[in-house]
Parts: structure tokens; sequence; C-alpha cells
């Protein structure tokens, strides 16, 4: 497995389509299209009771994409050094998350859906859950590229 770093500017907000309608609106997402990988998998947060936070891992080569469908939080993101914090709280935007940032989603609104679009299968091996790891893994001489 390799990993790459990233940087906390690569993380970006994503603005997707939005078809409006007396009925509902509508917002659709294709994989390599509207966000820039595979979509191997999908997993959603609900039930997550109000002011909860999830997350607190970096990924080493998944890449995410974060969708408030329903309520809001807040995506804390950390490079090691500097942090970003973004507000989700609508269902036609969302935040792409490359790999090896840690993340933690915080502040969840009552009610909330948080629904989650990742370029591979469920791995145990693709996270790092210690953040001491996490900086000795983005802080070592050579960090770019761990093979
Ligand atoms: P985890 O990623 O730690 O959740 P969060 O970051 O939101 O707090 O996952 C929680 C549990 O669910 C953990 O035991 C792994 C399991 N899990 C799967 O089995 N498949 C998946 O796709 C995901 C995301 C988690």
């Amino acid at each position: 497995m390799t990993t790459t770093l990233s940087r906390l500017d690569d993380a970006r907000i994503i603005d997707l389509n939005r078809i409006p309608s007396p009925r509902g609106n509508l917002t659709f997402i294709e994989g390599s299209v509207h966000v820039p990988f595979p979509i191997e998998r999908v997993y959603y947060l609900y039930d997550v009771p109000g002011g909860e936070s999830r997350g607190g891992h970096a990924h080493k080569s998944i890449q995410q994409f974060i969708i408030a469908a329903s309520g809001s939080f807040d995506v804390v993101l950390r490079d090691g050094q500097y942090s970003r914090t973004f507000s989700l709280n609508r269902s036609y935007y969302g935040l792409l998350v490359p790999t090896m940032l840690w993340r933690e989603l915080v502040d969840f609104s009552s009610g909330s859906v948080c629904l989650v679009l990742a370029s591979a299968h469920y791995d145990e091996s693709d996270y790092i859950r210690d953040w001491r790891e996490y900086v000795a893994a983005v802080s070592a001489p050579s960090a770019g590229t761990i093979a």
C-alpha cells in the first residue's frame, strides 16, 4: 500500500448539481465525474446524538467525500501542524478529504445524516487511529510518499 501525504489545501468543497422541482430537489454524484475517484463504498452516519463527535483518524490511501445529507456538522481536518474547519449544512455540496489528513466530525445537529463516499472498500489496515502515530508519519524527513 502506498501512502501519499496531502496538504490541507488539497481538501476542498465540491458543489454538486441541483435539479430543483416543486416535488423536491435532486442531487446526483457520479464516480470519477463529480468526485475525483471511483466510488467503491458508501456509508452513512445517522442517529448521532446532538453535539456528538465521530472520526478521529486518518486514511493512508482512501479518499472520501463527505456530505451533510441532512442537518449539519463540522469537519476538522489536521495535517499534523495546522487545521481547517469546514461547516457542512447543505445536501448539494460536500467536502473532498484526500489521503493522510486527520479528520474529526464534530457538533452534529440532532437528526443529521452524514453521507460518505469512499474510494475503496472498508480496510482497517488503511486507518491510522493513533494521533501520535499519525504525527510521526507526516513528520518523517522523507514524508511525501511512504511505501
Ligand atoms: P469508524 O470508521 O471508526 O467510525 P467513525 O470514524 O465514524 O467514528 O467505524 C466504526 C466501526 O464501523 C468500526 O468498527 C469499523 C466499522 N466500519 C465497517 O465495518 N465498515 C465501514 O465501511 C466503516 C466506515 C466502518
